[in-house]
């Protein structure tokens, strides 16, 4: 049969048995908790997948990703569908105004020998790191420092990543920013799409970094760790999990933002809650045993 006659074909429904293998399969590799309210997202994007391979039952497909040679590029590939990557340019205007307050409070500390380290957690395509990179150069520049920080984006998804890397966005994914964003750091681009200026680029820096694995990557410490709309999709244990390393990559007196609602009830005893209603913040305190 033709691709293009395969693709009407109608995919089965997924048993539950199937659901829990998949379900089970997200979880341990990546944190990612779906819900059998969620089970639909799963099933069709998996389906999505399946039919461009041309696999017609889950079980196959599943032991092709699991247990063939090919399986690990396979799985880099749906890793990108089986992930919401929703995001935009300053999603949580909130949260970014306390940044750029503390940003001005404290930019005398900073310089191109020991710049402003802000580590965006889970970037998807880069709006968030982009828009911290705008917000942090504007501020610095107030005090004639203008390139002293660097923002670097992690995530887990290769392809969301490369996009990012680019900078390069449709118009429509820049409707939301003011004019002046707009016309100061982007130009456009021959087939009408923008493209962030390298004064932007340059100091941005992106790599692939599974958030199960953080005790495996480098315990650079940073003064900003920004973790938005990542952790609501793991279950709690996990959540704390991942926060506790977050806190060991944190220097004495810096932030650690999360998003609103996305870990309750939580406390951290190096960690000092900010009280500003409208985000979920944290100051790592100074003065500990270990420093
Ligand atoms: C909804 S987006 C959030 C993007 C951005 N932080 C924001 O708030 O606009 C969630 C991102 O987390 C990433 N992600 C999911 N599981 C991950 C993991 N285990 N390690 C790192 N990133 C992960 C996804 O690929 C996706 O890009």
């Amino acid at each position: 049969m033709s691709a293009a006659g395969w693709s009407l074909k109608t995919l089965p429904t997924m048993d539950e048995q199937q659901f829990l293998l998949w379900r089970d399969l997200l979880e341990s590799r990546t944190g990612i908790f779906v819900t059998e309210q969620r089970k639909s997202f799963l099933q069709s994007s998996l389906m999505q997948r399946m039919r461009e391979l041309s696999y017609d039952d889950y079980q196959t497909y599943y032991e092709f990703v699991v247990n063939a040679p090919l399986g690990k590029i396979e799985w880099a590939k749906l890793i990108d569908r089986l992930t919401v990557q929703e995001t935009r340019f300053f999603r949580d205007p909130a949260a970014f105004e306390y940044i750029a307050e503390l940003i001005n409070q404290y930019h005398g500390q900073y310089s191109k020998k020991n710049p402003l380290d802000i580590w965006s957690v889970g970037c998807s395509t880069g709006e968030e790191v982009y828009s911290l990179a705008m917000m942090a150069k504007e501020v610095l520049l107030r005090h004639g420092e203008n390139d002293a920080f660097i923002i670097t984006g992690t995530d887990i998804s290769v392809p969301a990543l490369n996009k990012a890397r680019q900078g390069i966005f449709p118009k429509r994914r820049i409707e939301t920013l003011s004019e002046h964003y707009k016309n100061k750091y982007f130009s456009q681009t021959d087939d009408d799409q923008f493209e962030l200026l390298a004064e932007i680029k340059r100091n941005t820096c992106f790599a692939q970094v599974n958030v199960l694995q953080l005790d495996k990557t480098a315990s650079t410490q940073r003064h900003v760790i920004y973790c938005q709309n990542l952790l609501i999709y793991f279950r709690r244990q996990r959540r704390e999990e991942i926060l506790n390393h977050l806190v060991d990559r944190l220097i004495p007196g810096g932030l650690l933002l999360i998003g609103m609602g996305e870990m309750l009830d939580w406390h951290h005893p190096d960690l000092i809650p900010v009280e500003d209603k409208s985000i979920t913040a944290y100051i790592k305190r100074v003065n500990q045993k270990n420093n």
